[in-house]
Protein backbone atom coordinates (compact mmCIF):
# COMPACT_ATOMS: atom_id res chain seq x y z
CA UNK A 1 0.00 0.00 0.00
CA UNK A 2 2.44 2.74 1.46
CA UNK A 3 4.79 1.50 -1.26
CA UNK A 4 2.76 2.66 -4.50
CA UNK A 5 1.99 6.76 -2.79
CA UNK A 6 4.52 8.77 -4.31
CA UNK A 7 6.84 9.92 -1.61
CA UNK A 8 6.67 13.40 -1.52
CA UNK A 9 10.66 15.53 -2.51
CA UNK A 10 11.91 17.09 0.31
CA UNK A 11 14.96 19.15 1.64
CA UNK A 12 16.74 18.49 4.96
CA UNK A 13 18.13 21.58 4.78
CA UNK A 14 19.61 22.97 7.64
CA UNK A 15 17.56 20.76 9.75
CA UNK A 16 19.83 17.98 9.72
CA UNK A 17 21.89 20.11 11.92
CA UNK A 18 18.56 20.66 14.37
CA UNK A 19 18.51 18.85 17.66
CA UNK A 20 15.12 16.97 17.69
CA UNK A 21 15.23 16.67 21.47
CA UNK A 22 14.82 20.62 21.52
CA UNK A 23 11.37 20.41 20.73
CA UNK A 24 7.93 18.80 22.95
CA UNK A 25 6.40 16.24 20.14
CA UNK A 26 4.58 16.35 18.27
CA UNK A 27 5.52 19.78 17.11
CA UNK A 28 5.94 21.84 14.03
CA UNK A 29 9.42 23.41 13.90
CA UNK A 30 9.67 26.03 10.93
CA UNK A 31 13.04 27.78 10.03
CA UNK A 32 12.83 31.55 9.42
CA UNK A 33 16.02 30.91 6.90
CA UNK A 34 14.11 29.08 5.01
CA UNK A 35 11.05 31.10 4.55
CA UNK A 36 13.29 33.92 3.70
CA UNK A 37 15.00 32.47 0.94
CA UNK A 38 11.66 31.39 -0.61
CA UNK A 39 10.35 35.05 -0.17
CA UNK A 40 13.39 36.50 -1.43
CA UNK A 41 12.90 33.95 -4.61
CA UNK A 42 9.49 35.28 -5.12
CA UNK A 43 10.18 38.86 -4.10
CA UNK A 44 12.79 38.48 -7.21
CA UNK A 45 9.92 37.43 -9.68
CA UNK A 46 8.01 39.72 -8.75
CA UNK A 47 10.24 42.69 -9.07
CA UNK A 48 11.41 41.54 -12.51
CA UNK A 49 8.56 40.95 -13.83
CA UNK A 50 5.73 44.01 -11.98
CA UNK A 51 3.77 41.31 -11.00
CA UNK A 52 1.87 41.61 -7.68
CA UNK A 53 2.33 38.00 -5.34
CA UNK A 54 0.08 37.46 -2.53
CA UNK A 55 0.78 34.41 0.23
CA UNK A 56 -2.03 32.18 -0.25
CA UNK A 57 -3.23 31.95 3.80
CA UNK A 58 -4.54 28.61 3.14
CA UNK A 59 -1.36 27.47 2.49
CA UNK A 60 0.64 28.92 4.80
CA UNK A 61 -1.06 30.93 7.74
CA UNK A 62 1.37 30.61 10.48
CA UNK A 63 1.15 34.54 11.27
CA UNK A 64 4.42 34.34 13.79
CA UNK A 65 5.79 35.29 10.41
CA UNK A 66 3.55 37.45 8.60
CA UNK A 67 5.86 40.50 9.14
CA UNK A 68 8.57 39.13 7.21
CA UNK A 69 5.97 37.64 4.74
CA UNK A 70 5.03 41.58 4.62
CA UNK A 71 8.24 42.68 3.82
CA UNK A 72 8.37 40.61 0.43
CA UNK A 73 5.40 40.27 -0.56
CA UNK A 74 2.17 42.57 -1.73
CA UNK A 75 -0.19 40.79 0.45
CA UNK A 76 -2.30 37.42 1.09
CA UNK A 77 -5.00 36.02 -0.41
CA UNK A 78 -8.13 34.76 1.56
CA UNK A 79 -10.49 31.89 1.15
CA UNK A 80 -13.34 33.65 2.93
CA UNK A 81 -13.83 35.91 6.23
CA UNK A 82 -11.43 34.62 8.55
CA UNK A 83 -8.75 34.18 6.25
CA UNK A 84 -9.35 37.74 5.20
CA UNK A 85 -9.81 38.93 8.89
CA UNK A 86 -6.70 36.96 9.59
CA UNK A 87 -5.15 38.98 6.80
CA UNK A 88 -5.78 42.45 7.73
CA UNK A 89 -5.43 41.85 11.30
CA UNK A 90 -1.51 40.40 10.88
CA UNK A 91 -0.41 41.50 7.19
CA UNK A 92 0.41 44.29 5.73
CA UNK A 93 -0.86 45.32 1.74
CA UNK A 94 -3.64 43.69 -0.27
CA UNK A 95 -6.35 40.94 0.81
CA UNK A 96 -7.76 39.66 -2.12
CA UNK A 97 -10.65 37.15 -1.38
CA UNK A 98 -12.25 34.48 -3.48
CA UNK A 99 -14.84 31.87 -1.95
CA UNK A 100 -16.68 29.37 -3.64
CA UNK A 101 -19.94 30.48 -2.17
CA UNK A 102 -20.46 33.72 -0.35
CA UNK A 103 -23.24 34.38 2.54
CA UNK A 104 -25.34 36.83 2.97
CA UNK A 105 -24.76 37.16 6.56
CA UNK A 106 -20.78 37.74 5.83
CA UNK A 107 -20.68 39.99 2.60
CA UNK A 108 -20.28 42.86 4.23
CA UNK A 109 -17.27 42.39 6.67
CA UNK A 110 -15.57 40.20 3.69
CA UNK A 111 -16.23 43.22 1.17
CA UNK A 112 -14.77 45.63 3.97
CA UNK A 113 -11.84 43.64 4.65
CA UNK A 114 -11.26 42.72 0.96
CA UNK A 115 -9.50 45.25 -2.29
CA UNK A 116 -10.46 42.17 -5.14
CA UNK A 117 -13.54 40.17 -4.48
CA UNK A 118 -13.62 37.57 -6.80
CA UNK A 119 -16.51 35.52 -7.34
CA UNK A 120 -17.03 32.18 -8.22
CA UNK A 121 -20.04 32.80 -10.98
CA UNK A 122 -22.27 34.65 -12.56
CA UNK A 123 -24.95 34.58 -10.35
CA UNK A 124 -23.16 35.24 -7.30
CA UNK A 125 -21.18 38.40 -8.74
CA UNK A 126 -24.38 39.67 -9.49
CA UNK A 127 -25.87 39.64 -6.20
CA UNK A 128 -23.16 41.58 -4.47
CA UNK A 129 -21.65 43.85 -7.54
CA UNK A 130 -23.73 46.82 -6.01
CA UNK A 131 -21.89 46.18 -2.23
CA UNK A 132 -18.35 46.00 -3.98
CA UNK A 133 -18.91 48.99 -6.28
CA UNK A 134 -20.16 50.89 -3.50
CA UNK A 135 -17.36 50.18 -1.36
CA UNK A 136 -15.02 50.81 -4.19
CA UNK A 137 -13.61 46.80 -3.86
CA UNK A 138 -12.36 45.59 -7.06
CA UNK A 139 -14.42 42.75 -8.56
CA UNK A 140 -13.17 39.51 -10.40
CA UNK A 141 -14.45 36.19 -11.71
CA UNK A 142 -13.12 32.73 -11.14
CA UNK A 143 -13.22 31.14 -14.75
CA UNK A 144 -12.78 28.14 -15.40
CA UNK A 145 -10.49 27.29 -18.58
CA UNK A 146 -11.63 23.94 -19.19
CA UNK A 147 -7.84 22.92 -20.30
CA UNK A 148 -6.65 20.32 -17.67
CA UNK A 149 -3.09 20.52 -16.50
CA UNK A 150 -3.57 18.37 -12.80
CA UNK A 151 -3.29 14.71 -13.07
CA UNK A 152 -5.16 14.25 -10.17
CA UNK A 153 -8.95 14.82 -11.25
CA UNK A 154 -9.69 15.65 -6.73
CA UNK A 155 -6.63 18.31 -7.09
CA UNK A 156 -7.68 19.65 -11.07
CA UNK A 157 -10.35 22.35 -10.74
CA UNK A 158 -10.87 21.84 -14.64
CA UNK A 159 -11.93 18.12 -13.89
CA UNK A 160 -15.76 17.83 -16.03
CA UNK A 161 -18.44 19.02 -13.59
CA UNK A 162 -16.65 21.05 -11.67
CA UNK A 163 -17.72 23.61 -9.44
CA UNK A 164 -15.01 25.67 -9.27
CA UNK A 165 -14.89 29.10 -11.71
CA UNK A 166 -17.35 29.95 -14.60
CA UNK A 167 -16.60 27.64 -17.30
CA UNK A 168 -14.83 29.81 -20.11
CA UNK A 169 -17.16 29.03 -22.89
CA UNK A 170 -20.25 30.84 -20.98
CA UNK A 171 -17.96 34.11 -20.52
CA UNK A 172 -20.11 36.96 -22.61
CA UNK A 173 -20.69 40.91 -21.87
CA UNK A 174 -23.09 40.07 -19.43
CA UNK A 175 -21.56 37.58 -17.41
CA UNK A 176 -18.64 40.23 -17.20
CA UNK A 177 -20.34 43.45 -16.49
CA UNK A 178 -18.62 45.08 -13.95
CA UNK A 179 -15.43 42.27 -13.49
CA UNK A 180 -12.48 44.27 -13.22
CA UNK A 181 -10.28 41.01 -13.49
CA UNK A 182 -10.34 37.63 -14.29
CA UNK A 183 -9.02 34.61 -11.80
CA UNK A 184 -8.10 31.64 -12.35
CA UNK A 185 -6.23 28.68 -10.15
CA UNK A 186 -5.63 25.55 -12.32
CA UNK A 187 -2.01 24.34 -10.89
CA UNK A 188 -0.78 22.07 -8.24
CA UNK A 189 2.70 21.81 -7.58
CA UNK A 190 3.83 22.68 -11.43
CA UNK A 191 6.32 24.28 -13.52
CA UNK A 192 6.00 27.43 -15.90
CA UNK A 193 5.06 25.29 -19.03
CA UNK A 194 1.62 24.32 -17.94
CA UNK A 195 0.71 27.82 -17.28
CA UNK A 196 2.09 28.71 -20.49
CA UNK A 197 -0.23 25.98 -22.22
CA UNK A 198 -3.08 26.87 -19.98
CA UNK A 199 -2.81 30.49 -21.68
CA UNK A 200 -1.99 29.47 -25.12
CA UNK A 201 -5.33 27.34 -24.77
CA UNK A 202 -7.28 30.52 -23.44
CA UNK A 203 -6.04 33.77 -24.91
CA UNK A 204 -7.77 33.51 -27.83
CA UNK A 205 -11.27 32.66 -26.18
CA UNK A 206 -10.59 35.82 -23.77
CA UNK A 207 -9.25 38.34 -26.74
CA UNK A 208 -12.50 40.48 -26.65
CA UNK A 209 -12.60 40.77 -22.94
CA UNK A 210 -8.78 41.51 -22.33
CA UNK A 211 -8.87 45.30 -22.88
CA UNK A 212 -11.84 46.17 -20.97
CA UNK A 213 -9.91 44.29 -18.20
CA UNK A 214 -7.73 45.86 -15.01
CA UNK A 215 -6.21 42.53 -13.69
CA UNK A 216 -5.37 38.87 -14.28
CA UNK A 217 -4.85 36.51 -11.26
CA UNK A 218 -3.03 33.24 -12.12
CA UNK A 219 -3.58 31.71 -8.90
CA UNK A 220 -1.76 29.52 -7.04
CA UNK A 221 0.03 26.35 -7.66
CA UNK A 222 3.41 27.58 -9.18
CA UNK A 223 6.16 25.81 -7.29
CA UNK A 224 8.60 28.74 -8.09
CA UNK A 225 10.74 28.26 -5.61
CA UNK A 226 11.82 24.79 -6.60
CA UNK A 227 15.01 24.50 -8.10
CA UNK A 228 14.14 23.71 -11.09
CA UNK A 229 11.42 26.23 -11.71
CA UNK A 230 11.86 28.51 -15.12
CA UNK A 231 11.63 32.04 -13.32
CA UNK A 232 12.54 33.69 -16.11
CA UNK A 233 9.73 32.27 -18.33
CA UNK A 234 7.16 33.24 -15.75
CA UNK A 235 8.85 36.93 -15.53
CA UNK A 236 9.05 37.04 -19.66
CA UNK A 237 5.73 35.78 -19.85
CA UNK A 238 3.81 38.30 -16.93
CA UNK A 239 5.75 41.53 -18.34
CA UNK A 240 4.20 39.64 -22.01
CA UNK A 241 0.88 40.08 -20.78
CA UNK A 242 1.11 43.19 -19.04
CA UNK A 243 2.81 45.21 -21.64
CA UNK A 244 0.89 43.69 -24.76
CA UNK A 245 -2.97 43.98 -21.95
CA UNK A 246 -2.10 46.59 -19.73
CA UNK A 247 -2.97 44.42 -17.07
CA UNK A 248 -1.95 44.22 -13.50
CA UNK A 249 -0.34 40.56 -12.98
CA UNK A 250 -1.16 38.53 -9.58
CA UNK A 251 0.17 35.36 -8.71
CA UNK A 252 -0.80 33.50 -5.34
CA UNK A 253 1.47 30.72 -4.14
CA UNK A 254 0.38 29.17 -0.97
CA UNK A 255 3.35 26.13 -1.36
CA UNK A 256 6.03 28.17 -2.49
CA UNK A 257 5.89 30.55 0.10
CA UNK A 258 7.23 27.67 2.74
CA UNK A 259 8.51 25.26 0.64
CA UNK A 260 10.79 22.80 2.35
CA UNK A 261 10.78 25.45 5.37
CA UNK A 262 9.44 22.96 8.38
CA UNK A 263 9.43 19.70 9.87
CA UNK A 264 7.19 17.96 11.93
CA UNK A 265 9.21 16.40 14.62
CA UNK A 266 7.36 13.07 16.55
CA UNK A 267 8.19 10.28 18.88
CA UNK A 268 8.08 6.54 19.27
CA UNK A 269 5.53 5.23 21.68
CA UNK A 270 5.72 1.42 20.93
CA UNK A 271 6.79 -0.88 18.55
CA UNK A 272 4.45 -4.08 17.94
CA UNK A 273 4.81 -6.58 15.36
CA UNK A 274 2.36 -8.42 13.12
CA UNK A 275 3.89 -9.42 10.18
CA UNK A 276 6.10 -7.25 9.73
CA UNK A 277 7.59 -4.59 12.53
CA UNK A 278 4.99 -1.56 12.98
CA UNK A 279 5.56 1.40 14.95
CA UNK A 280 3.16 3.73 17.14
CA UNK A 281 3.46 7.27 17.01
CA UNK A 282 2.60 10.57 18.58
CA UNK A 283 1.98 12.01 14.61
CA UNK A 284 -1.09 11.10 13.56
CA UNK A 285 -1.56 10.99 9.37
CA UNK A 286 -5.64 11.92 9.86
CA UNK A 287 -4.89 14.26 12.53
CA UNK A 288 -1.97 16.37 11.72
CA UNK A 289 -0.99 15.03 8.27
CA UNK A 290 -4.51 14.43 6.69
CA UNK A 291 -2.82 14.43 3.10
CA UNK A 292 -0.99 11.82 3.60
CA UNK A 293 -4.60 10.08 3.74
CA UNK A 294 -6.11 12.56 0.89
CA UNK A 295 -3.94 12.91 -1.34
CA UNK A 296 -2.69 10.27 -1.02
CA UNK A 297 1.46 10.99 -0.63
CA UNK A 298 4.31 9.44 1.48
CA UNK A 299 6.01 12.27 3.06
CA UNK A 300 9.96 12.36 3.04
CA UNK A 301 11.25 10.98 6.46
CA UNK A 302 14.47 13.04 7.57
CA UNK A 303 17.45 11.07 7.23
CA UNK A 304 15.69 7.98 5.92
CA UNK A 305 17.89 5.07 5.29
CA UNK A 306 18.36 2.96 2.06
CA UNK A 307 18.63 -0.71 3.48
CA UNK A 308 18.12 -1.69 6.89
CA UNK A 309 15.25 -1.96 9.87
CA UNK A 310 11.76 -1.16 7.77
CA UNK A 311 8.93 -0.46 10.29
CA UNK A 312 5.49 0.75 9.22
CA UNK A 313 4.70 4.15 11.13
CA UNK A 314 1.05 4.73 12.36
CA UNK A 315 -1.13 7.27 14.18
CA UNK A 316 -2.34 6.85 18.08
CA UNK A 317 -5.97 7.31 16.79
CA UNK A 318 -8.68 4.51 16.28
CA UNK A 319 -8.49 4.71 12.38
CA UNK A 320 -7.15 1.27 11.29
CA UNK A 321 -5.88 3.53 8.27
CA UNK A 322 -3.92 5.84 10.43
CA UNK A 323 -0.79 4.90 8.44
CA UNK A 324 1.86 7.05 7.52
CA UNK A 325 4.13 4.41 5.24
CA UNK A 326 7.06 2.47 5.09
CA UNK A 327 10.28 3.84 6.70
CA UNK A 328 13.72 2.63 6.69
CA UNK A 329 16.64 3.44 9.57
CA UNK A 330 19.91 2.05 9.57
CA UNK A 331 19.26 0.81 13.25
CA UNK A 332 16.50 -0.61 14.91
CA UNK A 333 13.98 1.55 16.75
CA UNK A 334 13.71 2.40 20.07
CA UNK A 335 10.66 3.44 21.97
CA UNK A 336 11.56 7.03 23.04
CA UNK A 337 13.32 8.17 19.51
CA UNK A 338 12.68 11.16 17.42
CA UNK A 339 12.09 11.44 14.13
CA UNK A 340 11.13 14.39 11.86
CA UNK A 341 8.85 14.16 8.46
CA UNK A 342 10.00 16.98 5.90
CA UNK A 343 8.25 20.07 3.98
CA UNK A 344 5.04 19.60 6.50
CA UNK A 345 5.03 23.71 6.78
CA UNK A 346 2.39 24.19 4.19
CA UNK A 347 -1.02 22.51 4.21
CA UNK A 348 -0.25 20.22 6.89
CA UNK A 349 -0.18 23.24 9.44
CA UNK A 350 -3.35 24.40 8.29
CA UNK A 351 -5.41 21.32 8.58
CA UNK A 352 -5.11 19.51 11.75
CA UNK A 353 -7.56 18.65 14.03
CA UNK A 354 -8.27 16.94 17.27
CA UNK A 355 -10.12 13.71 16.18
CA UNK A 356 -10.03 10.61 18.93
CA UNK A 357 -8.62 13.16 21.28
CA UNK A 358 -5.00 13.99 19.43
CA UNK A 359 -3.64 16.58 20.75
CA UNK A 360 -2.21 19.30 18.58
CA UNK A 361 1.29 19.36 17.06
CA UNK A 362 2.96 22.69 19.29
CA UNK A 363 4.53 25.04 16.73
CA UNK A 364 7.89 26.09 17.16
CA UNK A 365 10.11 28.56 14.96
CA UNK A 366 13.99 27.97 14.50
CA UNK A 367 16.53 30.63 13.03
CA UNK A 368 18.86 27.94 11.38
CA UNK A 369 21.40 30.94 11.30
CA UNK A 370 21.69 31.71 14.75
CA UNK A 371 20.08 28.66 16.28
CA UNK A 372 17.75 30.25 18.04
CA UNK A 373 14.51 28.11 19.03
CA UNK A 374 11.40 29.79 20.22
CA UNK A 375 8.12 27.93 20.90
CA UNK A 376 5.59 30.21 19.61
CA UNK A 377 2.52 27.99 20.55
CA UNK A 378 1.86 25.04 23.04
CA UNK A 379 -1.94 23.32 22.70
CA UNK A 380 -3.97 21.90 25.84
CA UNK A 381 -6.41 20.04 26.58
CA UNK A 382 -8.52 23.55 26.40
CA UNK A 383 -7.89 23.29 22.76
CA UNK A 384 -9.97 20.11 22.28
CA UNK A 385 -12.56 20.79 24.62
CA UNK A 386 -13.84 24.19 23.34
CA UNK A 387 -14.54 22.63 19.80
CA UNK A 388 -17.30 20.34 21.42
CA UNK A 389 -19.88 22.34 22.94
C1 LIG B 1 -7.70 30.07 -5.34
C2 LIG B 1 -6.39 29.55 -4.85
N1 LIG B 1 -5.33 30.39 -4.83
C3 LIG B 1 -4.12 29.97 -4.37
C4 LIG B 1 -3.93 28.67 -3.92
C5 LIG B 1 -2.57 28.26 -3.42
O1 LIG B 1 -2.07 27.20 -4.16
P1 LIG B 1 -0.64 26.58 -3.84
O2 LIG B 1 -0.50 26.44 -2.39
O3 LIG B 1 -0.66 25.27 -4.55
O4 LIG B 1 0.37 27.52 -4.43
C6 LIG B 1 -5.01 27.77 -3.95
C7 LIG B 1 -4.86 26.40 -3.47
O5 LIG B 1 -5.73 25.59 -3.45
C8 LIG B 1 -6.28 28.23 -4.41
O6 LIG B 1 -7.35 27.41 -4.43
Amino acid sequence: MAEMMQTQAGDAGAFTSFDLSRVPTPCFVVDTQAIERNLKILADVKARSGAHVLSALKAFSMFEVAPLVSRYLDGVCASGLYEAKLGREEYEGEVATFCAGYKDSEIDQIITLSDHMIFNSPSQKARFLAKCQEAGVSVGLRINPLHSEGEIPKYDPCAPCSRLGTPINQLDDEVLDGVDGLHMHTLCEQGFEPLARTWAAIEPKLASYLPNLKWLNFGGGHHITRADYDRDGLIEFIKNIREKYQVDVYLEPGEAVALDAGILVGEILDLPHNVMDLAITDISATCHMPDVIEAPYRPALMGEAESGHTYRLGGPSCLAGDVIGDYTWDVPLQVGDRFAFLDQAHYSMVKTNTFNGVPLPAIALWNSDTDTLKMVREFSYDDFKNRLS
